[in-house]
């Protein structure tokens, strides 16, 4: 039996006269690769933020490790172990290598200011850990290899120490490279035991990801299954059919 470390029971949610979800119940195993798909406003960036701390939802629950949580910021969510890292945010190509490590997080880890000297050591240790120790810290992103990058950007999530990792369209606007890369990152995660949501329309690289795929339609779920036994045949069918 696989270990369940995050259960949605029934959440709604509606935005006016829309409603963006409607009763949605899952869970996500510890170390888990679930691809969320469903076209477009089926309700999956707005699950993400419900999960991440953004929205509140009107009903239902989120259990991490078996406890109610219901987090009033997205910091409270991050500081329990959710990351939810945005379209493209993977990296900034224009910062250092320790600025990136720590995106958005500068101002606090724990609570605890960080000071540059700190952020320099964690983001030693982190990349060594990942086998990056020949990674110079003052080097802006760019300026690095294809695989070095990669390392950068999983020593990213890596740094706030996370349980659950949402990932909503990392790859929308990447070159096929750069998309295969993130899709290294996600695998990566998973082998270390981080369970991921993984939002994206590229239905191939969804599937190749994947231990199961969740499908919602209009806020709903259609199903939840293993990745092995669900086509990208059956995926467009399910988001379109009534
Ligand atoms: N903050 C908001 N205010 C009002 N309506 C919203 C808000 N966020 C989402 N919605 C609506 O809720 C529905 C679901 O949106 P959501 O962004 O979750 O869809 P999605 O599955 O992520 O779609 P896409 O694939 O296009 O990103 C849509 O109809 C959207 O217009
Ligand atoms: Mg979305």
């Amino acid at each position: 039996m696989a270990e369940s470390l995050l259960q949605c029971v029934e959440i709604s949610k509606r935005f006016g006269f829309i409603q963006a979800l409607n009763g949605v119940t899952f869970d996500l195993h510890k170390g888990e690769i679930l691809g969320l798909v469903g076209d477009n406003a089926a309700g999956k960036s707005t699950l993400l933020k419900i999960i991440a701390g953004y929205h509140r939802p009107d009903k239902g629950e989120v259990y991490l490790d078996g406890e109610r949580v219901e987090f009033a910021s997205p910091l409270e969510a991050r500081l329990a172990g959710i990351e939810m890292i945005y379209q493209q945010l993977l990296l900034a190509p224009n910062l250092g290598v320790v600025d990136n490590i720590f995106l958005g997080r500068e101002e606090s880890l724990m609570g605890i200011l960080l000071n540059r000297t700190r952020m320099r050591r964690r983001a030693e240790e982190i990349l060594s850990k990942l086998g990056g120790d020949d990674i110079p810290l003052d080097s802006k992103v760019y300026t690095l290899s294809g695989g070095q990058q990669q390392i950068v950007a999983i020593g990213r999530i890596f740094a706030s120490n996370p349980k659950v990792v949402l990932l909503d369209e990392p790859t929308a606007s990447l070159s096929v490279k750069a998309a295969q890369h993130v899709l290294e990152v996600v695998k990566e995660l998973s082998r270390r035991g981080i369970s991921v949501i993984y939002v994206s329309h590229r239905l191939p690289d969804v599937l190749s990801i994947s231990h199961r795929i969740m499908l919602l339609r209009r806020g709903k779920l259609v199903f939840i299954r293993p990745a092995n036994e669900v086509t990208e045949h059956d995926i467009i069918r399910g988001m379109i059919s009534e």
